[in-house]
């Protein structure tokens, strides 16, 4: 499967290495703070710009700090949206925590306030980030070869 990259950005050691740095510093910012954070599973895909939320029940979140966290910020929709859905709940602060960040034009106003990595506009995988539900159990981030992805 490893065979599938182009070129490894990220191993394992360097993600966790910096996994714990963004933990220590979240830890830090939010040390006096209760913190609620609502992971997403699953961003949708980048086919339709539309993200459908198919899970309705959103946990409690007014009157506390949220913490957003995603695998990837790209275009920004998908993150924009979740935001927007749980502002109408009035949580006391909303921020973004991503593990990647793409260095591209957003498509929706939105920046993250924790990224674990900067990365060019290609498209990456590994490490929880799949192509087609596949190498997502890579340990690493890896672009993946161009002529893989389907035109
Ligand atoms: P958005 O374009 O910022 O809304 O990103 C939505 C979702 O697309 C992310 O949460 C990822 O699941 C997926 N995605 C975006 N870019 C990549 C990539 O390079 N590799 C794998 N998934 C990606
Ligand atoms: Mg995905």
């Amino acid at each position: 499967m490893q065979d599938d990259l182009e070129r490894v950005l990220f191993d394992e050691g360097t993600i966790l290495t910096r996994l714990d740095e963004m933990a220590a510093q979240i830890s830090e910012d939010y040390r006096d703070r209760e913190l609620t954070v609502i992971a997403v599973l699953n961003g949708g895909t980048k086919t339709t710009g539309e993200v459908v939320f198919k899970q309705i029940a959103l946990p409690e979140v007014a009157g506390r700090h949220i913490l957003i966290l995603d695998d990837i910020l790209d275009s920004g929709l998908t993150l924009s949206a979740i935001r927007r859905k749980l502002e109408i709940a009035r949580p006391k602060s909303i921020k973004v925590c991503v593990l990647l960040k793409k260095r591209i034009e957003r498509l929706a106003p939105i920046e993250a306030d924790y990224v674990g990595f900067e990365i060019g506009n290609e498209f990456v995988v590994g490490y929880g980030l799949d192509y087609m539900e596949r190498y997502r159990n890579l340990p690493c981030v890896g672009v993946l070869r161009k002529e893989l992805i389907a035109a």
